[in-house]
């Protein structure tokens, strides 16, 4: 099946949105030469292009030309304005484009994005919507928009599209960062809102009563490499397994580097739970991010002894290339 390589081509951004995980220090920027030792050295089955906004990095077109001539499946995430400079040839070209809306109305993705931020992502969904190209709307679940899925899962709607929701990670700051409560809410209120296609967040398939998941996909089929030319097992992990020019002598045997086994470290706690060959103690990253990797998922309720219930739908599985990627949830409220 190929591994899911996120690409961050460049950490330069036209905006500068106050949660956002992308280090703002100095720019990095991935050259057309770096994707190809990766693709040379790794089985990579599909790319997605995020961390800024890709059309800053001086080499985008070659890039995605090189990606799209090797027919690696590749989908691009975007504010709006990489989107807006694509000639129609290529976004076509794209297994699927993903725009980011935080709040389902204008007022709110102006206001915590930056004026005209609305208009730009709709502007360019829209003209993805005429090309036919695959379109899927990403909310970040922070504590400033729990109770706001139900509106962006209105707007998916309106527009027939997927809605695709991460849970904000602390890479930067903790002022986003949800309560166990306001979590298990915004899960809540998504279903209560929409089907779902797949979900990969393990402590939410746990709630959901699946054993689909066999642990989470990084540090095992996903890797990231970020515009410093870095390698992670995640797109929020703290700490570099490897520069990229070590991939081309390391290739398969990457996933047995320290960082990367780092990412499949058990607590103990959660060695004799009934559900820990599914959940592995939930999303890694969130644990170190928090200090402790070797505790479990803040989110669990197996540890609180909470017997928790979703209500929830299920809809038919689509290929979306980013449930390999990231811990992540789709929907589909069309
Ligand atoms: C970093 S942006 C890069 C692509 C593009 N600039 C955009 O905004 O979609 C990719 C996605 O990551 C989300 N994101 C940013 N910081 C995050 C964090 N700390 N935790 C989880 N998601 C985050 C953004 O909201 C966005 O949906
Ligand atoms: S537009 Fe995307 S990359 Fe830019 S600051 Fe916002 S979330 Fe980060
Ligand atoms: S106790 Fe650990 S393995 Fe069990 S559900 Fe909670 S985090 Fe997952």
């Amino acid at each position: 099946m190929g591994i899911s390589v996120g690409l961050g081509l460049t950490n330069n951004c036209n905006l500068s949105c106050p949660h956002c995980y992308r280090p703002t220090e100095d720019i990095g920027n991935l050259t057309v030469q770096d994707i190809r030792t990766v693709c040379d050295s790794l089985d990579v089955g599909s790319t997605n292009l995020g961390t800024g906004e890709n059309i800053l990095n001086p080499e985008f077109f070659p890039i995605v030309q090189y990606l799209q001539d090797r027919r690696i499946k590749t989908s691009l995430t975007s504010n709006g304005y990489s989107v807006s400079q694509v000639p129609d040839e290529m976004l076509k070209r794209f297994h699927d484009v993903e725009f980011s809306f935080d709040f389902g109305t204008r007022e709110g993705q102006d206001a915590f994005r930056g004026s005209g931020a609305w208009k730009m992502a709709i502007d360019s969904m829209e003209r993805c919507l005429t090309l036919g190209v695959e379109v899927t709307i990403l909310a970040c679940l922070m504590r400033i928009n729990y109770d706001r899925m139900g509106e962006i899962a209105k707007l998916a709607g309106s527009y027939g599209v997927n809605f695709r929701v991460n849970v904000y990670q602390p890479v930067r700051t903790d002022r986003f960062s949800l309560t166990y409560e306001n979590f298990w809410d915004g899960f809540r209120q998504l279903f209560d809102a929409a089907p779902i296609v797949t979900c990969t967040e393990p402590i939410v398939n746990v709630a959901l009563g699946w054993r689909r998941l066999s642990g989470p996909q990084c540090g095992r089929s996903s890797i990231r490499v970020t515009p410093y030319k870095k390698v992670l097992p995640c797109v929020y992990w703290p700490t570099p397994a490897l520069s990229l020019k070590e991939v081309p002598e390391v290739r398969d045997r990457i996933w047995e580097t320290p960082e990367f086994q780092k990412t499949r470290a058990i607590p103990e706690v959660c060695r004799s739970c009934e559900w820990v060959q599914n959940c592995w103690g939930g999303c890694a990253s969130r644990r170190i991010l928090r200090g402790d990797l070797y505790r479990p998922d803040e989110f669990c309720p197996i540890v609180r002894g909470e017997q928790l219930t979703l209500n929830h739908q299920v809809t038919e599985e689509k290929e979306l290339l980013h449930a390999a990627n990231v811990c992540t949830t789709i929907v589909n409220p069309s």
